[in-house]
């Protein structure tokens, strides 16, 4: 590799024309900066990276440049993307930044899980809507119309399409509509995010959704070619028809048994670990007894819990080191609890919340999530470059709640450049309109990434993706061997 001293000492300031040579050997010492910039290519690789670059002038060619376009109105164009369609073919290794409630397409859940038997819906005052499944009329919510039961609303229709699709709507935040008009702020499209979620709710934790609703995203995950997958995950307590409860060890367990009976079913899938997440509304006592409840959760299904995390919007939640007694629980105790903390999802410069980057830091994150603040910490951002703490870069998410609307802007694009250590996750996939991890993929490699990112890149963040994984030493080189098989046939397969 070039070193850059070497190549500064060489210039040369002449009052001339610079040379041409030290001026290739620049653009050569930055090339091999960026993510993926020192990988080695095959030879098959190569050929493939330059039908990816000359897809890539096209597509930047084109008066509607997807990346620069909101994804609402981009998802059609992606869709059309000869780029998109080869990095849904592309193992893209493991997720390592998903929720729990967002990974399925609101499609399924309206057309399978509403038309389950004993679904009851309600309209709330603020034209929203609740579920419950249950085998007698249940209680009436308060703010909220009687409850009725779909299956006896559905026969009165002579066509159901236009209900379900009203119901499709409260469940994502997807929308026909300009997005510049549904959502002109941050705080409107973060209220529409906890009213589509509290809408979700009724039907995901019902026992018989909640376990083919996991097996639904893992899925539509593993179709997209992700072999593994990180899910945050709240752990409720998960309801029958009767109204009885689970508690947080059913529902750890469940995912444990839903994940093997995948593995079995699809033997070239790697496996999904749990970090179990909190809201950051809570209050200090209501965080310590959470904790110790996932200290203990860890000790029981350590091969399925991965960590800790608090989740919610982070401008109107409550920050880190408000925790951070119930944080240092389980340092203090000498136990193992891996966080990987969402942390600088803002724009709010210079306030607490904008500390959290730091302090997911101090309190020895494994990754951070999002880190869109993170280029205007240096001091985090060395942390994070030295430790090797990876950040979860999300592009839909970031766009779609208004940190960022041209892509090519995204701060990660620098990270990028310089190969900090990167991920590339969907955060919320089904709330976006999206799926899976290739649309993602697609903004990162196009939009942040630009011309130059090219195909050692896109090898780089699937290596990446186990390589920052919390997987051990031994499991990430399997899962590594598993997909650099699947690497190889996609790449001889492509060409
Ligand atoms: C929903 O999906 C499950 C699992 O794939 C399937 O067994 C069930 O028949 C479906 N139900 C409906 C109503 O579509
Ligand atoms: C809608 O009503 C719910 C309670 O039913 C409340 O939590 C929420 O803040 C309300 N949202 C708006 C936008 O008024
Ligand atoms: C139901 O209504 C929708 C639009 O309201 C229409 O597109 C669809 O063809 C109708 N389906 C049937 C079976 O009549
Ligand atoms: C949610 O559903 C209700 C009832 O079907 C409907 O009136 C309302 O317009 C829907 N909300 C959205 C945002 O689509
Ligand atoms: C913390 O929140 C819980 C649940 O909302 C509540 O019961 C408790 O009183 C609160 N504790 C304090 C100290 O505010
Ligand atoms: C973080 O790691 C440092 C150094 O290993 C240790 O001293 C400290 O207690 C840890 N803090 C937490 C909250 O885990
Ligand atoms: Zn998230």
């Amino acid at each position: 590799m070039l070193q850059l001293g070497l190549v500064l000492c060489c210039l040369t300031f002449a009052a001339s024309i610079p040379d041409p040579r030290q001026r290739e050997a620049l653009i050569q010492l930055e090339s091999s900066m960026q993510t993926g910039g020192q990988m080695v290519l095959t030879d098959a690789e190569q050929e493939l990276d330059a039908h990816f670059f000359k897809m890539k002038q096209e597509e930047m060619a084109r008066a509607a440049f997807p990346p620069a376009v909101h994804f609402f109105r981009a998802r059609d164009l992606i869709r059309r993307s000869p780029i998109f369609s080869l990095l849904q073919e592309m193992p893209k290794g493991g997720a390592l930044h998903v929720h729990d409630f967002s990974m399925v397409d609101v499609d399924w859940l309206v057309m399978n899980a509403t038309y389950r038997p004993h679904c009851y819906m309600c309209c709330t005052d603020n034209q929203s809507i609740r579920f419950i499944f249950s085998s007698r009329r249940p209680k009436p919510l308060p703010r909220c119309s009687p409850w009725t039961l779909l299956e006896e609303l559905r026969a009165k229709m002579v066509n159901s399409t236009d209900l379900d699709s009203s119901i499709k709507q409260n469940l994502t935040l997807f929308t026909e509509q300009d997005p510049e008009e549904a959502y002109p702020s941050q705080d409107v499209v973060w209220d529409r995010f906890e009213q589509t979620f509290a809408a979700v709710w009724g039907l995901v934790t019902y026992a018989p959704v909640f376990r083919d609703y996991f097996y639904q995203g893992l899925t539509q995950f593993y179709l997209d070619n992700v072999m593994y997958l990180e899910l945050r995950a709240l752990l409720p307590e998960v309801y029958e028809l009767d109204g009885s409860a689970h508690d947080r060890a059913w529902t750890l367990k469940t995912y444990r048994d839903v994940t093997e009976q995948f593995k079995n079913q699809h033997p070239d899938f790697f496996g999904a670990r749990i970090i179990f997440t909190v809201n950051r509304g809570v209050n200090l006592s209501v965080m310590t007894e959470v904790v110790e409840e996932a200290m203990k959760l860890q000790r029981s299904f350590p091969d399925t819990l991965a960590g800790f995390d608090l989740v919610g919007r982070e401008d109107s939640g409550r920050p880190l080191w408000y925790f951070r007694e119930a944080l240092s629980l389980p340092a203090e105790r000498g136990i193992e609890l891996p966080f990987f903390f969402h942390a600088g999802e803002t724009d709010l410069e210079g306030t607490d919340v904008d500390q959290n980057l730091l302090d997911a830091l101090l309190l020895n994150t494994s990754r951070i999530g999002h880190g869109f603040a993170l280029v205007r910490h240096p001091v985090a951002k060395d942390l994070s470059r030295k430790r090797g703490v990876a950040v979860e870069v999300c592009p839909v998410s970031n766009q779609v709640l208004k940190l960022v609307k041209d892509l090519r802007n995204h701060p990660a694009a620098a990270l990028m450049s310089e190969n900090h250590p990167v991920v590339i996750s969907s955060d919320d996939p089904a709330l976006f309109g999206a799926s899976g991890l290739s649309y993602d993929f697609y903004e990162a490699f196009v939009g942040l990434g630009g011309i130059k990112s090219n195909i050692a890149s896109l090898k780089q963040l699937a290596i990446n993706s186990f390589r920052y994984s919390s997987l051990n030493p031994k499991q990430k080189i399997e899962a590594l061997v598993l997909w650099q098989r699947r690497w190889n046939k996609f790449v001889s397969e492509h060409v």
